[in-house]
């Protein structure tokens, strides 16, 4: 079966930097069309490098990195050095990588891709904010009919928020971007809090993945030896979410996660609860269904394909 086509669009983030390290991993299921970068846990600059940082320690001088969108649509930017360092990726070493940053804009680069693809070719893996994608639809709104899914984290509904009591933080950094994509039409399926914070990275299964012998797996346990502290504080939890991983993990092994086809609007107008996604699970309005709200997880089988995987590099 030929590979799914896909664009990792992301802002690492130590989460978004493992994701992107299962897809590398994976180059016979998932064949990475480009790395678009946006601002999101960390100003573009550093989302940027980080996402060259990452193609650098994977050892995957094929892929095209871009720089998106510095500022959301309408409201300014909210970051979250507080969960993820100064550098997005704090727990490794960082440099300035060889890999280099590709010149063309990654709004361009998406609307240019997705003209030139058959209908429904193309897979959009987005875990952060969705300015770049929802700039690149409003570019070329015909675009959407080359999009074979949206597979995306972001949103909450009985977790609640994990930036405001309402709002998880991808959707409520750019609520405007988030309304456009869940508007689109095209298939979303939505990996939001309830089921990223089913998937900790406790003790016992990061050490599965120290116990491996190669860069990515390094780097991966110190992104999460650094990004572990935060949530077990806030959270009195024994690990922290691995929320961006569930995208590719979702893409790899479906039958890992449990879904439920759902009317998901998001809110774009009041301060108190901007960002909140609506997730209208038990059909209480008659709100067309846009999306898969995936709720539900085997979260052993989820850490067991991410061991596996990042088993794969060498070197
Ligand atoms: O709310 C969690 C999401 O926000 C993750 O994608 C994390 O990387 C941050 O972008
Ligand atoms: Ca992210």
């Amino acid at each position: 079966m030929a590979a799914r086509k896909v664009i990792l669009d992301c802002d690492p983030g130590q989460d978004d930097a493992i994701n992107q390290l299962l897809a590398m991993s994976s180059p016979d299921d998932l064949e990475i069309l480009g790395i678009t970068a946006v601002a999101g846990n960390v100003p573009l600059p550093l989302t940027q490098r980080n996402a060259r940082l990452i193609c650098d320690i994977g050892a995957r001088p094929d892929l095209r990195v871009f720089a998106g969108r510095e500022e959301p649509l309408q409201r300014p930017l909210v970051t979250a050095e507080y969960v993820h360092g100064a550098n997005g990726i704090d727990g490794i070493d960082i440099y300035e990588p060889d890999h280099p940053l590709q010149e063309q804009h990654a709004v361009d680069f998406i609307v240019e891709t997705l003209s030139a693809a058959k209908a429904g070719s193309v897979t959009l893996v987005p875990t952060g904010p969705l300015t770049n994608i929802a700039s690149a639809l409003q570019k070329a709104p015909d675009i959407a009919q080359s999009i074979e899914s949206i597979v995306l984290m972001g949103g909450a509904m009985r977790e609640g928020g994990n930036c405001t009591p309402s709002a998880e933080f991808n959707i409520y950094v750019d609520p405007q971007a988030a309304k456009i994509v869940f508007d689109c039409g095209r298939p979303i399926i939505a990996l939001g809090l309830d089921v990223t914070h089913k998937v900790l990275a406790t003790s016992a299964r990061v050490d599965r993945i120290r116990a491996l012998d190669n860069r990515a797996a390094s780097a991966t346990v110190g992104m999460l030896d650094f990004f572990n502290r935060y949530d077990t504080a806030k959270y009195g939890s024994l690990g922290s979410p691995l929320h961006d991983p569930c995208t590719c993990a979702y893409l790899l092994a479906p039958e890992l996660f449990t879904e439920k086809s759902c009317n998901i609007s998001v809110e774009v107008d009041s301060e108190l609860t901007m960002g909140h996604t609506a997730v209208d699970y038990w059909n209480v309005t008659d709100k067309a269904h846009n999306a898969m709200w995936v709720h539900d997880v085997d979260a052993d089988q989820f850490f067991g394909l991410l061991t596996e995987r990042l088993a794969r590099f060498t070197g």
